[in-house]
């Protein structure tokens, strides 16, 4: 069928033989936009052994010329742009701009992950024997980094792409085979950027994309005992995963619910801006977004009145046109959105704005004098909806902070460095920002959440190095 997208597996495009296919909705239209094949249990199994089979065979390329493939790849992703730049405008309801850069990041990303990797994976360590009691310098051991095998990549839709290749990127570097599952919305932006690397040369089945309803084979994958590695980035699913998977390295990163902590001597204006820009880009559909802001009492009417100034100027419309606010990725999203509002609004919570919604677009609010009892003090909207908690010390802002199950990053703002280092030290987070709002890049930091913000920490190099283990040949002298 010419209307659905092909799958990718042993470097060709095929059809499913399951004869269906998975339709993807576009969030602002509502209207089917793509089709992409609805792929089976014995295509999954396939897959595996192909890649399997790649895998022992890329393992031994030398690690410039798997360098050299991925630069090719990077080359080609930046050159093929617009189409996958069209894909997340049509899917995901990214404005045009943004979805540009996700795919220039994206290629920027591959680059620095090959270099990163013939950096770090050329380095082994050398141990002699004597410094443990009770041995001779008879042993000596030589140890390295090698691949893990085949690594399942569960990218999310809100970066189809970035997400995707942040870690194909750094497990093909390392000598892994990857098993791409795109999410469903982002499906065809993903298997554009898989046709770049199809161009860039890499062998037949070391990288292939698996589509198809994650309901149907999301355990499958994921229980596969041809799997040796996951990395996962979305929501509560990957809780689920991190209880069914066994005995392979996980990497996640789940929800957020970054708190924005501003205190009396902060600079307003700067707080405001980065209220506005990690609270309602993307519409909020980021899991590093400003999640709930923490305002000391004594300038929390300030605060307010500033973000509320520039609330005022976001666009809302349609991604094409650039607006700053679009529609949220499906309807079930846009309802679950629709009911932390409204569990605020009758709990007694002020909103700044009138709450609007049409379709799956919802107009940005910002909902002040939030209490520990509305919903919305503590879950993820995942869209244009940002609490305001005001708070009467820092403590105050820690202790919520700590209490939440999610702990990805947080930021706080004032004048005052010390301050600032004891707040960081005291919020139980995988990353704080000083004076900024949460991001997960430049790429190459480490970005990581604790407790059920995920496990294991990313960037691109430690990316690399959790998509390989220590292998040791030891020497044993007469
Ligand atoms: O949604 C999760 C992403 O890892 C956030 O990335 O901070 O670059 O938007 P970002």
């Amino acid at each position: 069928d010419g209307d659905v997208y092909k799958y990718y597996a042993d470097g060709e495009w095929k059809t499913s033989s399951s004869g269906k296919s998975v339709s993807i909705l576009n969030p602002a239209t509502r209207q089917v936009q793509y089709k992409v094949q609805a792929c089976t249990q014995e295509e999954v199994n396939k897959i595996f052994e192909s890649a399997k089979a790649a895998q022992k065979l890329w393992a031994k390329v030398p690690l410039w010329k798997r360098a050299e493939a991925l630069h090719k790849a990077a080359a080609l992703l930046k050159e093929h742009k617009a189409p996958m730049a069209e894909c997340l405008v049509k899917e995901v309801a990214k404005p045009a701009k943004d979805a540009v850069s996700e795919v220039v990041r994206s290629g920027d990303l591959i680059s620095y992950t090959a270099e990163e990797g013939v950096r770090i994976l050329s380095e082994g360590k050398f141990l002699v024997s004597d410094s443990f009691p009770g041995n001779e310098r008879n042993k000596l051991c030589l140890s390295s980094k090698i691949p893990l095998g085949v690594v399942l990549a569960i990218p999310p839709f809100n970066y189809p792409v970035n997400l995707a290749v942040s870690k194909i990127s750094p497990a093909l570097i390392a000598g892994n085979a990857v098993v791409l599952k795109p999410p469903t919305q982002g499906a065809v932006a993903g298997l554009h950027m898989v046709h770049c690397f199809h161009l860039a040369g890499f062998p037949k089945g070391l990288l292939s994309c698996v589509t198809g309803k994650g309901s149907e084979i999301g355990d499958f994958l994921t229980m596969h005992p041809g799997v040796n590695c996951i990395s996962f980035t979305g929501g509560d699913t990957g809780i689920a995963i991190s209880k069914k998977a066994s005995m392979v390295p996980l990497q996640m990163e789940l929800g957020g619910k970054d708190a924005c902590i501003v205190l009396e001597d902060a600079d307003l204006d700067l707080a405001a801006a980065n209220v506005v820009k990690g609270g309602y880009s993307y519409s909020g559909q980021r899991c590093t977004a400003v999640k709930v802001v923490l305002a000391i009492e004594s300038i929390a009417d300030e605060l307010v009145s500033k973000v509320n100034a520039k609330i005022a100027k976001l666009t809302v419309g349609l991604p094409e046109n650039n607006a700053d606010i679009t529609a949220v990725v499906s309807e079930s999203s846009a309802n679950f959105i629709e009911g932390l509002v409204e569990d605020a609004k009758e709990k007694g919570a002020t909103f700044c704005q009138e709450y609007r919604r049409e379709g799956n677009l919802i107009w940005p609010l910002l909902v002040d004098h939030v209490r520990p009892g509305m919903r919305l003090a503590w879950e993820e909207p995942f869209g244009p909806v940002l609490p305001v908690i005001r708070i009467s010390t820092a403590e105050e802002g820690i202790h919520h902070c700590n209490a939440n199950n999610f702990a990805l990053q947080g930021c706080v703002f004032t004048r005052d460095i010390n301050k600032a280092i004891l707040i960081s030290n005291a919020m139980e987070t995988g990353t704080v920002q000083i004076n900024s709002a949460p991001a997960r890049g430049p790429d190459h930091f480490p970005f990581q959440g604790l407790r059920d913000s995920g496990i294991g920490s990313q960037g691109i190099t430690n990316s690399i190095n959790m998509m390989t283990k220590v292998k040791s040949t030891v020497i044993n002298l007469p």
